[in-house]
């Protein structure tokens, strides 16, 4: 028997070879989704034609809400009237990503209703991704969701989904609760999630430690990273048991490794040079340590973060778009970091006020911040400057500030 000729020759080739495939995936929605099918009929034109097939932008949204639904429309709806509309709905996520299987359900079943059934868990700013509906399925959607206890993202110029590490929920290393934090400030700043009224995005993102899992310092405006500041605590046995050989170091990540060299691994890799090892003790200077957790993470038997902990504020980090990507820089080296959180929310709003002023269409507020000075900006804080804050270290002897 002739098999039917494939629709779509160009992206079946994507299926091919090991790894996963999207083209896979859509297929099997595809059988029982008419979208899902004409999506994947629309790339194999755009394969084809080596031009995309969506036209970009305008306004859709639902009641009360300026963020939250990304518009998309196909720009051939004759060919493809399933994906006349495509919107993608960004839903908030918990703190950490966790959920119940009943709650996972939930959503599928509501967006099996009133979408593609395709979903993105989850898309780079944390939310939970659902890829594809109409206009009209929108505000049914949104209500479904809602009743069920789901918000909506942000986008847009507004501030977008706040995001943290799994943090003490599973790792040891959290020097603060990042999931409370970030449940606790989502809500609180609920109105600028949902009404874009700024010169562009907002992202606030909290890791429990320096590993900054989240990725923190490179993608967010606000960027909280658990730090401390007392002595890394030290077992000398376990270190002697790491030198020994008897553990394996970094908890076995790397795979087999024959031998640990404290000296190579450990005390020549701390970037400050802060350690010294003499066969039988280890000695830190912490004064000197910037806690960049790398003795931490090889050891983490022997060693652990201090106990007098908080974290460190650093604000500017972006991706590019109008200028380069920027990594944040340090604005509060230090700050106890509790519930409520309130001298960080005050922090927020008078960063949110300062760059709202003087912020371009589009500007975030690293690039501000490069625009006008990071001086300018520590007066409108009413901050002093401080050598934690030095960028980059000084290039020219003649600099002077
Ligand atoms: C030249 C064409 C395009 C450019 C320059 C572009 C640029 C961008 C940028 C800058 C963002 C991030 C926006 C923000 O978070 O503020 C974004 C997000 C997004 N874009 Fe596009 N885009 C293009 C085409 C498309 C097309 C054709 C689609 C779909 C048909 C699409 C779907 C999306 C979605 C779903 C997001 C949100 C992703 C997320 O939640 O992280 N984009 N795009
Ligand atoms: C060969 C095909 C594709 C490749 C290589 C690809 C690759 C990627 C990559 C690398 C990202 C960034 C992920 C991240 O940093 O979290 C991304 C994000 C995304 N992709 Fe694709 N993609 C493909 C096809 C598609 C298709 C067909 C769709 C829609 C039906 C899609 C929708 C999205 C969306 C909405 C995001 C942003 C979501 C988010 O991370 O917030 N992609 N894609
Ligand atoms: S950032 Fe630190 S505390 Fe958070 S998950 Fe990563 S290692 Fe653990
Ligand atoms: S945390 Fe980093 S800077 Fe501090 S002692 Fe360990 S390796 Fe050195």
């Amino acid at each position: 028997m002739r098999m039917a000729k494939s629709e779509t020759p160009l992206l079946d080739e994507l299926e091919k070879g090991p790894w996963p495939s999207f083209v896979k995936d859509i297929k099997r929605v595809a059988e029982r989704k008419p979208m899902a099918k004409d999506l994947l009929r629309q790339l194999e034109l755009s394969y084809k034609d080596k031009i995309g097939h969506w036209k970009h932008g305008g306004i859709v949204g639902v009641t009360g809400y300026g963020g939250g639904v990304i518009g998309r429309y196909s720009d051939r709806p004759d060919l493809f009237p399933n994906v006349a509309h495509f919107h993608t709905m960004r839903i908030n996520h918990p703190s950490g990503w966790f959920y119940t299987t009943k709650a996972l359900r939930t959503i599928c079943d509501i967006w099996d209703r009133h979408g593609s059934g395709l979903t993105n868990m989850h898309g780079s700013t944390g939310d939970i991704i659902l890829l594809g509906t109409f206009t009209e399925h929108l505000q049914p959607c949104f209500d479904e969701l809602s009743e069920a206890g789901f918000d909506l993202g942000g986008s847009g110029s507004a501030l977008r989904t706040p995001s943290a590490c799994v943090g003490p929920a599973r790792c040891e290393w959290a020097c603060y609760d990042t999931l409370d934090a970030c449940n606790d400030v989502t809500h609180e700043f609920q109105d600028y999630l949902h009404r874009p009224m700024w010169p562009y995005k907002f992202k606030i993102k909290f890791s429990g430690c320096p590993n900054d899992c989240v990725a923190a310092i490179a993608r967010s405006d606000l960027a909280v990273i658990g730090t401390w500041r007392d002595k890394i605590r030290v077992d000398q046995a376990a270190v002697q048991a790491y030198v020994a050989g008897e553990i394996s170091p970094a908890a076995g990540g790397g795979g087999k490794k024959a031998k640990f060299d404290i000296q190579k691994d450990v005390i020549e890799l701390c970037p400050t040079r802060c350690m010294e090892w003499n066969g039988k003790k280890l000695t830190i200077y912490n004064d000197d340590c910037t806690r960049c957790m790398h003795c931490i993470n090889v050891m983490p038997e022997a060693l652990r973060p201090g106990k007098d902990t908080g974290v460190t504020i650093l604000v500017g980090g972006k991706a590019p778009i109008l200028e380069g990507a920027l990594m944040s820089w340090v604005l509060i080296p230090f700050m106890k970091f509790e519930s409520p959180y309130q001298e960080f929310k005050d922090l927020a709003e008078k960063i949110w006020e300062w760059w709202d002023e003087n912020g371009k269409m589009r500007e975030r507020l690293g690039e501000v911040i490069e625009r006008m000075s990071m001086r300018k900006f520590l007066d409108a804080m009413g901050l002093p400057a401080v050598p934690q804050m030095v960028k980059t270290p000084r290039y020219n002897p003649y600099i002077f500030f």
